[in-house]
């Protein structure tokens, strides 16, 4: 029944949203099943996951500036000055929205918050946020060398031993590290969201690092 839904949803992406992204979108889906396991997911929290995997970049072929606006707004969904700042991160804002429109019956609020935040991230992420955050950076057809080395990062740490959990964090903060510093250095604003997600992950580091 499961794998039902997931085929049906799977293929509206192949539909809607082109090759490129959907071999992405996939990718993801398939990313966190794997991490999914890691954590021994399973039931309702395995089932958010995957399905806010295949719907998080449902509104990605909407434009970055006028085509995002134009949707929010018909959405009625209200954009701070700092959204409008970072347009890049407007998708994961408006696809939350729209896959909840489309599909009322698989979107609960789980599935929204995770496809909500899968950009920005936000302090005091739940695991599946971050799962979904993690997977979207790291999944296998990612080939900018900043994934490959949060990747490689995050494979170096399993293989070593590290919780998972700490895993994920780590991985994670490198990732906010490396775009946090790309944004300065390439003159862009940073969404506080971001800054706050790096700062709830640092904490978490801290305070383990202090415990070892
Ligand atoms: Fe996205
Ligand atoms: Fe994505």
């Amino acid at each position: 029944m499961e794998n039902t839904v997931y085929d049906s949803l799977l293929e509206d992406m192949k539909q809607g949203l082109g090759k490129r992204r959907y071999e992405h979108v996939r990718s993801v889906y398939e990313e966190c099943g794997r991490l999914a396991d890691m954590f021994d997911l399973n039931g309702k929290t395995k089932n958010d996951l995957l399905i806010s995997a295949i719907l998080h970049d449902i509104t990605k072929p909407f434009d970055r500036e006028i085509g995002q606006l134009t949707l929010a707004e018909s959405l009625d969904l209200p954009l701070s000055e700092q959204d409008k700042e970072s347009p890049k991160t407007v998708h994961a804002i408006t696809g939350a929205a729209l896959a909840r429109k489309c599909y009322p019956d698989q979107v609960n609020d789980e599935v929204y918050e995770c496809i909500r935040w899968h950009c920005t991230g936000k302090a005091n992420m739940s695991l599946p946020e971050m799962l979904l955050y993690l997977a979207d950076y790291i999944e296998p057809t990612r080939e900018f060398d900043d994934c490959i080395t949060v990747r490689n990062f995050f494979i170096q740490l399993t293989d070593e031993g590290e919780d998972p959990y700490m895993a994920v964090v780590r991985a994670m903060l490198l990732s906010f590290d490396i775009t946090i510093k790309q944004l300065i250095d390439g003159g862009e604003c940073v969404h506080p969201n971001s800054l706050s997600a790096r700062n709830f992950l640092l904490n978490i580091v801290k305070k383990r690092d202090i415990i070892v």
